[in-house]
């Protein structure tokens, strides 16, 4: 057994209702000053109030940052910084799905760093703590709220890019489903299937733990069950609170044993097709798949039996064809394309997007199978 690290965030605080705890939490990380940090659709659905009607009671100073937009541009974190420093703020509450947290965590390190954040762009590379940051999660789909990473988009090489440093855990991560309610179903689907892209991904890569396993082995069997519902009946709140967790679970999972292939080869649909995180990697998730069946054989008949699939008397290469006609079946229910080709992709940007995808070798180092150019190529021509 080799040796291994685990990092989650400082605190979670999970249930239906557990906003109402931030104020206890902001206090006691000494805050005088908060910046929320969200988007501009967050601020119509209501949301934001309610956090700052819940935020009330530590009665502190409270500012607005809200213009992060979805898969966020390296820009975006220098806005919200200025903000930052403009305000004299000293802890972020981060509202919203991934992008929002992401541009939180991102500004807050460099308050403390100098530079910009493309300065940092890799793993472990920021010297020194940031402000402390809370993370209330509003989407049910990239687990940022416990995770040491923040993704963004840079525009001049259309590519998406991660920042990775144990100095990006938030303190605090509130984990309340009833934030997830007004989430209308494709977004519900498409973060839901982000979800279980960070739990299969987590599960066979190749620096997955026992710890991890439990982690991702369970959200892939909320998310098989669950999903569905919340996408069909967004009220339903034992489905919110199944995939609210799930999430969770599979993002402690992912931050630890890593993601592969499947977000390697996403990374390039977001920044030049700007599709959405979620929808990119449920597109991709059973053509990766299938490349990487030969190098987890066991693990899918695991997967498969996850996700409730009747394979006990299947060999394990069976069990995985089942493992993968289940995950385009979800897909499929929840409405989202099964081929790039309906997200507006040309088939002309394959080999671009593949020259692409193969520099993103911080995740496919974790990927159970090692993939050339060439067969990423495939991949994406397969996925078309
Ligand atoms: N840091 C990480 O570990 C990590 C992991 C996975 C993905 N990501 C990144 O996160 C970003 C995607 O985040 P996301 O999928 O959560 O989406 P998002 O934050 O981009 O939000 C998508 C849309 O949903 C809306 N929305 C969010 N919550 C809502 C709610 N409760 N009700 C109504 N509307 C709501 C937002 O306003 C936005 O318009 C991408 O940039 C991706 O690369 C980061
Ligand atoms: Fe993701």
């Amino acid at each position: 057994m080799k040796i291994s690290y685990f990092w989650t965030s400082g605190t979670i605080i999970t249930g239906w209702g557990s906003l109402g705890r931030i104020a206890d939490e902001v206090k006691n990380l000494g805050a005088t000053r908060i910046l929320l940090v969200t988007d501009p659709v967050l601020l119509k659905t209501g949301l934001v109030d309610k956090v700052r009607e819940a935020l009330a009671p530590a009665g502190l100073e409270t500012g607005l940052f809200s213009e992060v937009e979805p898969e966020p541009r390296l820009e975006v974190v220098a806005k919200c910084l200025q903000a930052v420093k403009d305000g004299g703020y000293d802890l972020l509450v981060a509202v919203g799905g991934g992008s929002s947290m992401d541009v939180a965590k991102a500004s807050a390190v460099l308050v403390t760093n100098s530079g910009t954040i493309d300065d940092y762009i890799g793993v472990n590379l920021i010297p020194r703590p940031g402000l402390p940051v809370v993370a209330v999660p509003t989407t049910a789909g990239t687990g940022s709220e416990v995770t040491p990473i923040a993704i963004l988009s840079d525009e001049n090489e259309q590519l998406k890019k991660g920042v990775v440093s144990p100095y990006l855990l938030p303190r605090v991560a509130i984990v309340d489903p009833e934030l997830t309610v007004t989430m209308p179903p494709h977004i519900t689907a498409a973060t839901g299937m982000d979800a279980l892209t960070h739990a299969v991904e987590a599960y066979i890569s190749v620096n997955a733990t026992t710890i991890t396993d439990s982690l991702a082995l369970t959200a892939i069997k909320i998310i098989s069950r669950y999903l569905r519902t919340a996408v069909a009946n967004g009220e339903d709140r034992e489905a919110r609170e199944n995939m609210a967790m799930a999430s969770l679970l599979a993002g402690i999972a992912f931050a630890n044993a890593g993601v592969g292939a499947v977000h390697a080869l996403a990374y390039p649909l977001g920044a030049q097709f700007h599709v959405p995180h979620g929808v990119a990697n449920a597109v991709l998730l059973p053509y990766v798949m299938e490349s990487n069946l030969l190098g987890a054989l066991p693990r899918f008949k695991e997967m498969a039996l996850a996700m409730g699939e009747r394979v006990e008397e299947l060999s394990d290469r069976a069990a995985a064809d089942k493992f993968i006609e289940a995950i385009k079946q979800l897909s499929t229910d929840v409405k989202i394309p099964l081929h790039l080709r309906e997200l507006g992709v040309n088939a002309e940007a394959i080999p671009g997007m593949a020259e692409g995808a193969i520099k993103v070798t911080r995740l496919l180092a974790n990927n159970p199978r090692k993939l050339t150019v060439d067969d990423i190529r495939e991949i994406y021509e397969r996925a078309f």
